[in-house]
């Protein structure tokens, strides 16, 4: 594993910002793997900048997202293709149909799985996933206790995530129960694995997956398997390292 500790999350941001455009710059039809959440927020603002600058082009690039609600529209405020829209796509030099997002809409729930597993294969395959790591040691929605060698699913999602997603809803009662998942084993397929966290309340979880051992009660800890990941910290989410 490669480790980047920067002084803040800007500086954090702007390294998981050049790591991306630079695998495009290498490879303009890249396909990417992007994370919601609070962790790749700031990134996504900086690969804005870095093509308002004229650094990097999407125009050529394929994205499959990790996970997405089931039963929420793309148009939902809270849905995670909303929030790609809004956060990164609307900004980059791209058209609809090179973003994927797993349906959480389709009638048919498991074949929505086997064919974005198809479609990513079809794609390539992953050349690089960005991952952000949840209180539980969680990546995608892959919860404690799922197994390695699981591909895109239905996932039910627990108490604690179910909890920190909260925030985004009105009430909890609105928070969905279920999502679609890249599995572990999808991520593990990905040729680079970017993986960024930042602040004082991910520097326990950071110590446990990436300094303790590779259990599927913590999906993350199977990334020290594997061969080309990199994590990038700010000194908070660091600060449990030494
Ligand atoms: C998001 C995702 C999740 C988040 C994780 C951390 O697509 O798959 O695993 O990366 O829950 O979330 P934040 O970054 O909000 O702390």
């Amino acid at each position: 594993m490669h480790w980047i500790v920067c002084p803040d999350q800007k500086s954090q941001a702007q390294a998981c910002a050049a790591i991306i455009a630079a695998q495009v710059l290498q490879k303009p039809t890249s396909v990417l793997g992007f994370a919601t959440g609070s962790s790749p927020l700031r990134t996504y603002a900086e690969l804005i900048e870095l093509k308002k600058r004229g650094v990097v082009s999407f125009s050529q690039v394929r994205t499959f997202n990790l996970d997405e609600y089931v039963g929420l529209p793309c148009d939902h405020p809270q849905s995670y293709c909303k929030f790609m829209w809004d956060n990164l796509f609307a900004g980059m030099d791209m058209g609809k149909d090179q973003a994927r997002l797993p349906n959480g809409m389709a009638a048919d729930l498991e074949a929505e799985c086997c064919d974005y597993e198809r479609a990513i294969e079809d794609a390539g395959g992953i050349d690089l996933q960005l991952l952000g790591i949840g209180h539980d040691g969680h990546i995608a929605f892959n919860e404690p206790g799922t197994e390695f060698s699981r591909f895109t699913h239905i996932e039910t999602l627990n108490e604690l995530t179910i909890e920190a997603n909260q925030r985004f809803f009105a009430k909890r009662e609105d928070v969905p129960k279920h999502a679609l998942s890249m599995g572990v084993g999808s991520i593990m397929r990905a040729r680079r694995i970017l993986m960024t966290a930042y602040g004082k309340d991910k520097a326990k979880i950071i110590r446990e997956a990436f300094l303790g051992p590779v259990t599927p009660q913590l999906s993350a800890s199977i990334l020290q398997f594997h061969s080309d990941c990199t994590i990038v910290l700010d000194r908070d989410a660091a600060s449990a390292l030494a």
